[in-house]
């Protein structure tokens, strides 16, 4: 199978190339390499996938039409792992034109690949976040998601749509997957397990928003790559029994279905502070600080789906994961 995969340079990419190199795939990477953080990173991850005889880097822009059309014409791609984005909610509110390029028009060039050259299967990443101003929990699939809070999660529910459109019209088997907070070793500078561990590391303080009172669905990466992988075998059909009157939520007459994919067992931020002190061996200087805009207060997914179609969950806890982190942290930073 030759899969190509967007974002392969990324956390989420590197994981899931090396997963499926390992299972003896072809894996045609694509990725711009840009510095919302430490294009430094991104290298070092690829210098890990670059030895493999089966793994060729395209390095390209998915806002570039012509680029995005004439990797899918040259390669032929059986499957296509999409997981480029702009991502982040934070930076959304200072860059918002970044998310327009990657996720709006680069999302569309990778639909407009997809019907000019069919694929088997599309599977792309959503996020979490489109859950928004929902309070009911666990976030289910079948839940409404009409009300985003940050530019981030306006488009990745806009490429739910976007996809499913596609996938109706022309019959391209599509699969978006709402990963819930991804960590882990070569993880993302930008996000809070990671600026926190470098400031508790370098005596710096940290900021807490919401005054410390929210909630995450931690989901470990090594989790996160084998429900990646178990779904990409498992290509959607048409479902004739479903029925728009009243349309049931979640699912679809097209072949195109959605997963949550995260550890259904939220992790209270002082909590997960209190597991980074312990493992780095260093007091937090905490800042309190109110909501952040964009932010919510707590995710928890609801992976029933998952358990059912692919007959796996996440299930690593914070702890283990953390450890697994902070381990990779001292090795890499040489702290
Ligand atoms: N990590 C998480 O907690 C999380 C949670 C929910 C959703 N997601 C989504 O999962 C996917 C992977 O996330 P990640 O954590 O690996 O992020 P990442 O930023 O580490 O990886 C994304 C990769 O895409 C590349 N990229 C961005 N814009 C591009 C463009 N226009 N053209 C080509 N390449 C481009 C970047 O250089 C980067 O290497 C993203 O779609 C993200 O929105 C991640």
């Amino acid at each position: 199978m030759k899969v190509l995969l967007t974002g392969a340079a990324g956390f989420v990419g590197f994981y899931c190339a090396r997963a499926l190199l390992e299972r003896g795939e072809t894996v045609v990477g694509f990725d711009n390499l840009n510095d919302y953080y430490d294009p430094a990173l991104k290298q070092a991850r690829l210098e890990q996938l670059r030895p493999c005889a089966n793994f060729r880097f395209v390095h390209a822009d998915l806002a570039d039409k012509a680029a995005v059309l004439g990797t899918f014409a040259a390669e032929k791609p059986d499957v296509v792992l999409h997981l480029a984005a702009q991502a982040g909610v934070r930076y959304s509110l200072q860059n918002p034109q970044a998310y327009v390029d990657s996720n709006l028009s680069g999302f569309m060039n990778v639909l407009e690949a997809c019907r000019a050259q069919p694929v088997r299967h599309l599977v792309f990443a959503s996020s979490s976040s489109v859950y928004g101003a929902n309070t009911k929990v666990p976030f289910a699939v079948s839940d409404t998601t009409d009300h985003p809070v940050s530019l981030y999660a306006a488009t990745k529910k806009a490429n739910e749509a976007l996809a499913h459109a596609y996938s109706d019209l022309f019959d391209i088997p599509a699969t978006g997957l709402r990963f819930f907070t991804v960590y882990g070793p070569w993880g993302r500078p930008d996000m809070a397990y990671f600026s926190f561990t470098r400031a508790l590391f370098e005596g710096k303080p940290i900021e807490v928003y919401n005054h410390g009172d929210m909630e995450r669905d931690f989901t470990y990466i090594d989790d996160i790559t084998s429900a990646v992988v178990r779904l990409l075998d498992h290509v959607p059909q048409r479902d004739p029994s479903w029925t728009g009157n009243p349309p049931v939520a979640g699912r679809s007459r097209a072949p195109y279905r959605l997963y949550n994919i995260g550890n259904h067992s939220p992790v209270r931020l002082l909590h997960f502070i209190e597991v980074l002190e312990r493992l780095t061996g260093r007091p937090a200087q905490k800042v309190f600080k109110p909501m952040a805009p964009g932010d919510v207060q707590r995710t928890y997914a609801d992976v029933s789906d998952l358990r059912r179609d692919v007959g796996f969950e996440p299930a690593t806890p914070i702890e283990d994961g953390l450890a697994s982190f902070v381990r990779w942290y001292r090795q890499y930073y040489k702290v």
